[in-house]
């Protein structure tokens, strides 16, 4: 019986942290066996952003793959791709751009709140917004459906993208017969994951992350800054557990000591510097085999790169055969 596919993936632009792995690795590593599973390394959606840092891009295509790896997505179950290498994508790209009205891009929430972003940056004028950044949106919609997608497990910022690709496959369907699968979001059943410092958001940007590529002294240093009860002055005070990021760290890590952290905490029975200390020890045990992985795979780049070769070669066969059905729906088949 045909298994049905899952397509997710991330931009290259730096390493994963805590707030990828629970918001989405990890689900991704429990369904990698039962679903056919493509894995997308977006570096032509990543240029979006970086057209001038290509550097920086080409470089972090070899470190999400070997974030990948050392979560546990295994190449003998997931195909891990390279999105430029897959020309399919943008064939479709174009197809779709027909599919979408400007005003309804500039609608999409994710992107409104990146615009506002690049306004703060740049100046008031909304001049810096691309053409390539406002219609990328369109390319994820010809990531998915190049490959069939019907399941996309993702962090809950990128629900408006599978909305909008799901307006396009529908528009496409109604126009040219029933060519393309609808995906649909499966989010995590951790919410978002705080930053240490309590933001709402663990992010790249924001400094307050902790990387699956963290070493030892780095979580240390990292964990001691953490917010905590800023009632809380002295080791003895009692505080509230609540609005404390230590203990939501705990909670995180599934710390079995939970309820008398919990209660002695409330009493003032524990000072934060040990509380700090209990959680340095939690989080490096959690990460050591993480981390492991990543050693191995850093002293084999060789293989590395060829699981990246071989995702991509599967990956094109697939998008090919796609493409191959929209050409047809769209009379775009000449000499055949
Ligand atoms: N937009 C995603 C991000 O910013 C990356 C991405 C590109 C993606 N194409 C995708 C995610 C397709 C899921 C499915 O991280």
């Amino acid at each position: 019986m045909d298994r049905k596919v899952i397509l997710t993936g991330d931009r290259p632009t730096g390493n994963l942290h805590l707030g990828h792995y629970f918001g989405s690795l990890k689900q991704r590593v429990e369904m990698q066996g039962d679903y056919e599973t493509y894995i997308i390394i977006a570096d032509v959606q990543a240029l979006t952003d970086n057209f001038e840092n290509p550097d920086k891009v080409r470089k972090n295509v070899r470190e999400l793959a070997i974030d990948y790896l050392s979560v546990g997505i295994d190449p003998k179950k997931s195909n891990i791709f390279i999105q430029s290498m897959i020309s399919p994508i943008a064939e479709l790209t174009v197809l779709y751009s027909n599919m979408v009205t400007v005003s309804r891009l500039f609608r999409n929430p994710t992107t409104k709140a990146e615009v506002k972003q690049k306004k703060a940056l740049f100046g008031n004028d909304g001049e810096s917004i691309t053409y390539g950044f406002l219609g990328y949106p369109v390319s994820q919609a010809a990531d998915l459906t190049a490959f069939d997608c019907e399941v996309c497990p993702v962090g809950e910022d990128q629900v408006p993208h599978l909305e909008q690709t799901r307006e396009i496959v529908r528009k496409f369907n109604n126009i040219y017969g029933n060519v393309l699968k609808e995906p649909e979001a499966v989010l995590s059943k951790t919410p978002r994951i705080k930053g240490l410092d309590g933001n709402e958001k663990m992010g790249k940007s924001l400094g307050n992350a902790i990387y699956l590529c963290d070493n030892e002294e780095a979580v240390s240093k990292k964990i001691m800054s953490a917010v905590t009860d800023p009632n809380k002055i002295k080791k003895d005070d009692p505080a509230n557990p609540d609005i404390c990021m230590v203990y939501y760290y705990h909670k995180l890590l599934q710390n079995d000591n939970l309820t008398n952290i919990c209660t002695e905490c409330k009493k003032g029975l524990r000072g934060c510097v040990a509380c700090k200390r209990e959680l340095i020890t939690k989080m490096n045990e959690f990460l050591e085999p993480i981390r492991e992985k990543r050693k191995y795979y850093e002293n084999h780049l060789e293989e590395v790169d060829k699981i990246l070769k071989e995702g991509t070669e599967n990956a094109n066969q697939k998008a090919n055969e796609v493409l191959k059905r929209v050409k047809e729906a769209v009379k775009i088949n000449y000499f055949e």
